[in-house]
């Protein structure tokens, strides 16, 4: 039997509102699997949408072809599915504003956050968007979404980064990149940012927000800084921000209130949650106020209890409840929801070919060509760790009289002009060594050789024939300011 059934039901009085325990109801119904059971509230609670189906109806959400997953002419990517089929999108891109978005993957660690992430960094790639990626799990968490080694080179995004250091110069890059774009539009006379004219959609991705920040992560400060002023301001810029995390460790998210404000007006997709992580999400209003959701179990199907002494019993797994989630901000708030079911069904060795494929052969979109100048090596040549870190936050020299403040590169609040240096973090782990000199001890050495007065011009060419790795005159502008005394 196939049949599925539907009960609408109504608050008796005006002004009541419904409130359900799914289990119970599901007992109440006579069903022992409760992942059978969709129910659905109106904002207003007023009204109920029951829905019973004979078997878990996101049990199999597969997605017929990747293609799919490109961004409609609405902004919207289709991400999974809803128990009746209806398609389940996330918007990156508001065509009628020009404007990106913020978006916020949460869940308990297992819920599923990277690989709904792969599903999103695909259908970013497949939608010419220039993806900017940050995984603070050393590039475990999806391992597919590999990083072009250098302009027009093939890969999944176009920079991927695994440490906090990279990160940080991530969000430099792409603050920078915001920055240009700014000066730029404003001198075309255009308010708004439209799509692929000429430059295309950013987003910064960051897989383990927390990590960065927690309290306590060396970076958390600056870092807070950047991705706030990334969400204030890329939004008309054409620059979105993607932050997946398990939102119970984002306790005090950066420590700031601003931050958390910027994130509420994100788009919000919640996968399996523990219940501290629930309280958290409505004490700091990331969750609508009455928002009812009914929890997401960790498996599928019926858990009964097993006697030790039923000798029958088989011990086969349950399947998982992996990528079910609530699309916060979607058409069906309260409704259950889907990821594509996505990968192989056992685990590769190596990249797994079916992921792959959700992201399609060739180059991804970049950064346009007009910003990499000021926007400078780190990203030029995909650097990564604390030499990316260094190529981006060029460590301030102490007067030589003794003004400096004594403590060259200490904590300080970011956020200057466009080519002032940033903080080095108090904790900045000086002992590890970078791969080659930095751009400023080149820049100095070049320096160091000339007693004439050299322009940014010549330095460059000088620093450029040393035999070192190319640089780019942003570079080289960006580690004189921080020579200037
Ligand atoms: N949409 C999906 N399709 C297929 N398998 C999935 C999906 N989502 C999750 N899984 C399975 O669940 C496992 C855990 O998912 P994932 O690594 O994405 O979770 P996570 O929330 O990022 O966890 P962590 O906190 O450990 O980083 C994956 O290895 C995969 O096997
Ligand atoms: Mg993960």
């Amino acid at each position: 039997m196939s049949t599925i059934y539907e009960l609408t039901v109504e608050a008796v009085e005006a002004g009541d509102v419904i409130t359900y325990h799914p289990v119970r109801l599901a007992n109440a119904l006579g069903i022992t699997d409760v992942n059978r059971l969709a129910i659905e509230v109106n904002t207003a609670l007023s009204k109920a949408l029951v829905t019973i189906y004979p078997h878990d109806p996101l049990a199999q959400v597969i997605l017929g072809d990747p293609q799919m997953l490109v961004m409609d002419d609405r902004g919207r990517i289709y991400i999974g599915r809803y128990h009746n089929g209806r398609p389940s999108l996330l918007r990156l891109y508001d065509p009628a504003s020009g404007s990106a978005q913020r978006l916020l993957l949460f869940g308990t660690t297992g819920a599923g956050k990277s690989t709904a992430g792969q599903i999103i960094l695909a259908a970013m790639k497949r939608s010419g968007i220039a993806v900017i990626y940050g995984d603070l799990k050393g590039g475990q968490s999806a391992p597919e979404a590999y990083g072009q080694t250098g302009h027009g080179s093939d890969g999944n995004v176009a920079w991927r980064v695994t440490t906090q250091e990279g990160v940080m110069a991530q969000l430099r890059t792409t603050w920078l990149t915001m920055m240009d774009r700014q000066e730029r539009y404003s001198r075309m006379g255009r308010s708004k940012f439209l799509k692929d004219r000429p430059d295309p959609l950013i987003y910064q991705i960051i897989d383990e927000a927390n990590r960065l920040l927690e309290k306590g992560a060396p970076y958390r400060d600056e870092a807070t800084f950047y991705i706030k002023d990334i969400g204030r301001t890329g939004r008309s810029l054409g620059v979105g921000i993607g932050l997946f995390a398990q939102a119970g460790h984002l306790e005090e998210m950066g420590g700031s209130d601003t931050l958390r404000a910027m994130l509420k007006e994100g788009e919000v997709i919640l996968l399996r949650w523990t219940s501290s992580m629930m309280k958290q999400l409505v004490t700091d209003g990331l969750l609508p106020a009455g928002m009812v959701l009914s929890p997401i179990p960790k498996y599928a199907g019926e858990v009964d209890l097993v006697s030790q002494f039923d000798e029958e019993h088989d011990d086969d797994d349950l399947p998982g409840t992996q990528g079910t989630a609530y699309n916060v901000n979607g058409r069906y708030p309260s409704s259950k929801m889907r990821f594509w079911n996505i990968g192989s069904a056992m685990p590769t060795e190596g990249l797994d070919p079916m992921i792959l494929d959700l992201y399609g052969p060739g180059a991804p979109a970049e950064i346009e060509e007009a910003a990499w100048d000021l926007i400078g090596d780190a990203y030029g040549q995909r650097l990564d760790g604390i030499e990316a870190y260094r190529a981006m936050f060029p460590e301030p020299e102490e007067d030589e009289d003794g003004e400096g403040g004594g403590g060259g590169g200490r904590k300080k609040k970011s956020g200057g002009g466009i080519r002032a240096a940033s903080p080095v973090p108090a904790s900045m782990p000086t002992e590890s060594k970078p791969r080659s000199r930095t751009i400023r001890d080149r820049v100095q050495a070049v320096l160091d050789a000339h007693d004439d007065p050299l322009d940014a011009l010549q330095i460059l060419e000088l620093v450029n024939a040393d035999g070192d790795r190319p640089v780019k005159l942003g570079s080289v502008r960006n580690a004189l300011t921080t020579l200037k005394g």
